[in-house]
């Protein structure tokens, strides 16, 4: 069909063969669809859906208009996690290490902040030297060598979603379930997997904000990435409240080192990583139950072969050679660093999570137009889970900022962003659900 057939179709509720949506898809990364035409199709399927079929031949077809990597005589099983993105989010900082580790190879392609939400990629750029877009030979050999590598997505990689992507972001079609699978699955789907986990998260510091939303996008895109031959499942997880206990560039990956040295057991963060490694391992076929894989998590983090494995990776990736034993004296630090004190006594009972992602793009640690450039040292640390009692006038966070202004207004943001509760809240779960 031609492309305003293919639209009329979709626009009329009807069905999409694969061959249809493979050539739309073709004639969208060759530049021959116009912006009106791919704007109008976006629209139609934000209002008709596709199913699962169309989904994964949409999916496909995005994957296909790029370079898709092949690892034919890799001795380890390729696996990956995606997030859908929240505030504190530094897992795969540790979970791509844990897994070389324990025996996968690990291509991780990752993505800057979006909206509130802050980015692998950006707080990897914190660590001087550190090259996000080399060669895909060097992204290969490094993958292989080390069993990790966290990069971003190159030119080559899933064209088509590039330009859909960039479409849909000012026609007010990003929120579709089926172009949202397919705009992740296709980047993924690219760096040659066997097996991927998602983290799906729901709550005021996520994209989905109800359980049942999250469910819907988690459902699917398990669905599709096992349709297109990828072993894949979904955990739901809580993002109300910060997951580190600190949000911004540099103090993720300062978080991150102290995970991988043994620091932060029996934290919502620790909890979230040893049970993404452990469902990583078993789908890989590296473990035969979660606790057989529990406990190789375990072994890598105490050994210290996970913090051995970032550091491979930093150095090869241009870093320096001696990241994981020497990074407070790599990572650079704001030079306005103030506590923030309660307002009263209480219990943390709630945080609104997007805002503290915003206050940290405030501070300069995020963008708020395509070219900005971060300030990696701003962002908050020091900060308490919901639960914790509080005296007034304790510190509940601490702001890092580049001058006293900056502090005092980040301050403000941070304070007005938690409410404090005489009544201790009770216990939300960190992992909601999961989703095979
Ligand atoms: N992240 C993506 O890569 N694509 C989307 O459509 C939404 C989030």
């Amino acid at each position: 069909m031609i492309p305003q057939e293919i639209i009329k179709a979709k626009r009329d509720g009807g069905m999409l063969s694969a061959e249809d949506i493979a050539s739309f898809i073709a004639a969208l990364a060759d530049g021959s669809l116009s912006e009106g035409q791919i704007a109008a199709f976006a629209m139609a399927v934000w209002f008709n859906g596709m199913d699962r079929d169309e989904t994964v031949a949409l999916t496909l077809a995005m994957r296909d208009s790029g370079d898709v990597m092949t690892w034919p005589d890799m001795d380890r099983p390729v696996a990956d996690k995606h997030s859908t993105g929240g505030v504190g989010d530094n897992v795969s900082l540790m979970l791509a290490p844990i897994l070389a580790a324990c025996g996968a190879a690990v291509p991780m392609i990752s993505g800057r902040g979006l909206g509130h939400t802050g980015g692998t990629l950006d707080k990897l750029e914190s660590i001087p030297g550190y090259d996000i877009l080399p060669s895909a030979a060097r992204f290969s050999d490094i993958v292989r060598d080390v069993g990790c590598a966290i990069i971003g997505q190159t030119g080559e990689i899933a064209p088509a979603d590039k330009r859909l992507y960039a479409i849909r972001d000012v026609t007010a079609t990003v929120d579709s379930v089926p172009l949202i699978t397919a705009s992740i699955l296709s980047k993924k789907l690219s760096a040659g997997l066997g097996s991927l986990i998602m983290d799906v998260k729901v709550g005021n510091g996520a994209f989905m904000q109800t359980p049942d939303e999250a469910r819907t996008l988690a459902r699917s895109i398990v669905d599709v990435a096992n349709g297109a031959g990828v072993r894949t499942s979904a955990l739901i997880t809580d993002m109300n409240q910060p997951l580190a206990d600190c949000a911004g560039n540099a103090l993720e990956v300062a978080n991150a080192m102290e995970f991988l040295e043994g620091g932060k057991t029996g934290t919502r963060l620790y909890q979230i990583v040893t049970t993404f490694a452990a469902h990583m391992l078993v789908n890989a076929g590296i473990a035969a139950t979660l606790g057989d894989a529990a406990g190789r998590v375990v072994d890598a983090l105490a050994s210290g072969a996970a913090l051995d494995r970032f550091g491979r990776m930093v150095h090869a990736l241009g870093g320096p050679a001696d990241f994981a034993g020497n990074w407070r004296a790599h990572l650079t630090r704001a030079p306005v660093v103030r506590p923030i004190l309660a307002e009263r006594e209480g219990h943390i009972s709630a945080y609104a999570t997007r805002e503290i992602g915003l206050a940290v793009i405030g501070l300069g640690g995020g963008r708020q137009h395509p070219d900005d450039v971060i300030d990696v040292r701003a962002g908050f640390s020091g900060i308490v889970p919901i639960g914790t009692r509080v005296e007034k006038g304790e510190p509940i966070a601490f702001v890092h900022a580049k001058d006293e202004a900056a502090a005092e207004r980040g301050a403000w943001h941070y304070a007005a962003s938690v409410t404090i509760s005489e009544q201790a809240p009770t216990n939300a779960p960190v992992i909601i659900e999961t989703i095979s």
